[in-house]
């Protein structure tokens, strides 16, 4: 018998498990109603009907409310420091997103002090915790030095285990693309590779071309990092295309598609990872999720938090805009923010709700996990347990 405390939380109206078990009557969410889930230390240890649940140390009535698994973004940039709101109330009258505004950050992080990024950091993930995110996805790529790549990453670090170098962000002002891919697949990995887990590049014009992301992500292959993509975000391109013949598990943005970009993601089992935040904060046309997955791909949803193309923490925006802007049901779109969004960072200790999972649960101050997308705007997280600590509210 373990010693941990456990406690149950009862009287769950409606419960999203995203376990495949439960699919059958209970669609993709695995839906469960008049619920319990008994979590004992960090993990699930027992869900079903609440009339069948076991006696815990401490009880919990969600009083009738929606429990689902807390989110996963796959997908964010969090150690910055400046504001770029400027940069935005510009696109919002006529000027056009462009990669360039990166710089402006980079001279603003490389001018703080490690306790100034620690604390945003702490700060944006505090934001988030708040809003029903339990994993996150954290990216360096406003260093863009040996020094500053390495210590956005060590900063990361503190916050998450799913820590991603992306040094080839731009290439800064003072060097020349060849010289830059040298120092990136060079010392500025050797220095980054002990705080990261996987290597992105930002594949786009006015960024990286395919060759020079191909020979980036080789040579973070090479120093045990796994490789993700930012791709065909402005426009159309090969980024997709190298993604998928990489095999990598996720490629982010996916916004300018072709057939051929389609065919191949479906094929290859690559996850396409949308940010419908970014389309919003830009005004760019959203990306197809409804063809996406008519046509068998799989669909996560991020927030690609970050101070240029998109400011928002929220999942719930994400989820809402998927609904309504993309043509997701709320369903795909709450399990493309957790399941998927897991599955995005080759998880599979979260964004599920079953015995021997993580025990990452929000409750919901609705009585439908629909209520994401039914309410936009609306603060509905009423209570979050992260490793089976409530942290929400503290
Ligand atoms: O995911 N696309 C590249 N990187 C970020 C934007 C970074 C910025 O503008 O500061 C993104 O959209
Ligand atoms: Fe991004």
């Amino acid at each position: 018998m373990s010693s941990a405390v456990s406690t149950v939380i009862t009287g769950i109206g409606e419960l999203a498990t995203n376990d495949p078990a439960r699919a059958e009557g209970g669609g993709v969410l695995g839906l469960v109603r008049d619920a319990a889930v008994v979590v004992e230390g960090a993990r699930v240890v027992w869900v079903g009907p609440a009339v069948d649940a076991p006696a815990a140390d401490v009880q919990v009535d969600a009083g009738g409310r929606a429990v689902i698994p807390g989110f996963v973004d796959s997908h964010s940039h969090l150690v910055f420091a400046g504001d770029r709101s400027a940069e935005f109330e510009a696109r919002m009258t006529g000027q056009p997103y462009t990669a360039g505004g990166i710089r402006t950050t980079v001279a603003k992080t490389r001018a703080a002090t490690d306790e100034q990024l620690t604390s945003h950091v702490a700060r944006l993930v505090a934001e988030m915790r708040a809003q029903g995110t339990t994993s996150i996805e954290i990216k360096s790529g406003y260093g863009l030095s040996v020094h500053d790549e390495a210590r956005s990453l060590a900063v990361a670090r503190q916050f998450t285990e799913d820590t991603t170098f992306l040094g080839a962000h731009v290439v800064p002002a003072d060097t020349t693309p060849e010289d830059y891919v040298d120092l990136v697949t060079g010392p500025m990995l050797t220095a980054a590779a002990p705080h990261a887990r996987w290597i992105d590049v930002f594949c786009e014009d006015g960024a990286f071309d395919v060759d020079q992301a191909r020979a980036i992500l080789a040579a973070g292959s090479d120093s045990g990092l796994r490789g993700r993509l930012h791709a065909n975000q402005l426009t159309y391109g090969g980024g997709v295309q190298l993604a998928c013949e990489l095999g990598l598990v996720a490629v982010d943005h996916c916004t300018f598609l072709d057939d051929d970009d389609v065919s191949a993601l479906a094929s290859s089992g690559t996850i396409a990872t949308l940010l419908p935040g970014v389309e919003f904060s830009t005004r760019q046309p959203y990306p197809d999720a409804r063809g996406l997955i008519d046509a068998g791909v799989r669909v996560a949803l991020a927030s690609d938090c970050n101070p240029g193309s998109c400011f928002t923490s929220s999942m719930a925006l994400c989820i809402a805009l998927a609904v309504r802007e993309m043509r997701m049901s709320p369903a795909e779109a709450l399990h493309a923010a957790t399941a998927t969004g897991a599955a995005a960072l080759d998880r599979d200790d979260v964004g599920v709700l079953a015995p021997g999972k993580a025990a990452d649960l929000v409750l919901l101050d609705a009585p439908s996990y629909v209520h994401l997308a039914y309410r936009p705007g609306v603060p509905l997280v009423a209570g979050v347990w992260q490793a089976g600590r409530p942290v929400v509210p503290r």
